[in-house]
């Protein structure tokens, strides 16, 4: 069977209008400005307007025109859209389908969301690359977008904090002939059992939402915040070194990792455990704080806009998330 080699051909982000500082949380709940900083890396976030025009679709669809245009590319050259996401525009139907309409598609490319929490973007990133090597789609636009302003507890400071919204797109296609641009190696895994480390089990199937659960804020996203840091540094640690392994490289030639942004202190002890410098960790957790799904796809883009990230770098990206889900990627970009 012919297969083909895997190319980021553009990337794009939308980051919303207003931003929250620390210090406007410290009027919203008992906290210090200071002490989010320290603990967590975070100096501001960026909030959805709820009037409209920056809900998860139309910031994707912010991000995925520049994206298209870095491409040189046209709506119509999507064969797939993976929409990352844990905050959807609405249930039915999935956001990348009404991302497809805003597009203004006329395909019919095939459109799926993507329900792994924080790892959603590398999971789509993975699960397309695939379809790409093997020919069955030519490009798919991988989308993370997210609006856990709407999700998380205000009251809730162990929760509230770390969250911010935004939106990171890549679209990936056949590399051409002579390209040098590839994947090498990536790995998805999950490991249900800490499922209840960061859950919402409230508006679901098995407990519809009531006025009561209204009343009681017991609809909001729930987290045990020192479970989830410890198996992230070790889940994040582990799978680098698996792709890495897998590719038969070394971590000298890893130009650049692109970590999930959760928490600096994460960040910091991943690289630690890899083994791998702060240097070469691609970081802006300070700006956005945690926009699950798209923290990657937005760092990833920033850091080759600014001209970190250059053509033939090695770069890896590295998520973790509710589920507990987890993957990574090794490319040549
Ligand atoms: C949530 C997190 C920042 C808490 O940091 P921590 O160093 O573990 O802090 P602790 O939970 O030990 O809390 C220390 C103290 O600060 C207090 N505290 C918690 N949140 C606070 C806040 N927003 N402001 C001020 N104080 C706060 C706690 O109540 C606790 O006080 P106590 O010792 O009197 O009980 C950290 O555990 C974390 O980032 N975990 C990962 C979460 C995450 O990002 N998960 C998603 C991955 S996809």
């Amino acid at each position: 069977m012919k297969t083909y080699e895997v190319k980021v051909l553009g990337t794009g982000m939308y980051a919303p209008k207003k931003i929250l500082t620390n210090v406007d949380l410290e009027s919203i709940v008992e906290t210090d400005a200071q002490w989010i900083f320290e603990r967590t890396g975070i100096q501001e976030r960026h909030i959805c307007s709820t009037e409209g025009g920056e809900f998860p679709t139309d910031m994707a669809l912010n991000a995925t025109l520049d994206a298209l245009k870095a491409a040189n590319l046209v709506p119509n050259d999507i064969d797939l859209i993976l929409f990352g996401t844990c905050t959807p525009d609405v249930k039915l139907p999935n956001s990348a389908s009404i991302l497809q309409v805003k597009l203004g598609i006329t395909n019919n490319c095939a459109c799926l969301d993507i329900a792994a929490a924080c790892s959603g973007f590398i999971y789509g990133f993975n699960m397309a690359s695939a379809m790409i090597k093997t020919g069955m789609i030519k490009n798919a636009l991988i989308v993370g977008s997210e609006m856990l302003s709407r999700e998380v507890n205000w009251k809730d400071r162990n929760t509230c904090i770390l969250f911010g919204d935004g939106c990171g797109v890549a679209l990936i296609g056949r590399a051409e002939e002579g390209s040098e641009s590839k994947i090498y190696s990536s790995v998805l895994n999950a490991d249900g059992t800490g499922g209840e480390f960061f859950d919402q089990p409230i508006g679901g199937a098995v407990t519809p939402l009531t006025a009561e659960h209204i009343e009681a804020g017991a609809h909001y996203m729930q987290m045990k915040g020192k479970e989830m840091f410890k198996v992230a540094t070790r889940t994040l640690a582990e799978n680098a070194q698996k792709v890495i392994t897998e590719a038969g490289l070394s971590l000298e030639d890893v130009d650049w990792v692109v970590p999930h942004q959760a928490n600096i202190r994460i960040i910091e002890t991943t690289a630690k455990l890899i083994g791998i410098g702060m240097d070469k960790m691609i970081v802006n957790i300070h700006k956005y704080g945690n926009t699950s799904a798209a923290t990657v796809p937005i760092a990833f883009h920033e850091a080759i806009m600014d001209g970190r990230i250059k053509r033939g770098d090695v770069v890896l990206f590295d998520a973790f998330g509710a589920g507990l889900t987890a993957g990574a990627t090794l490319l040549k970009y």
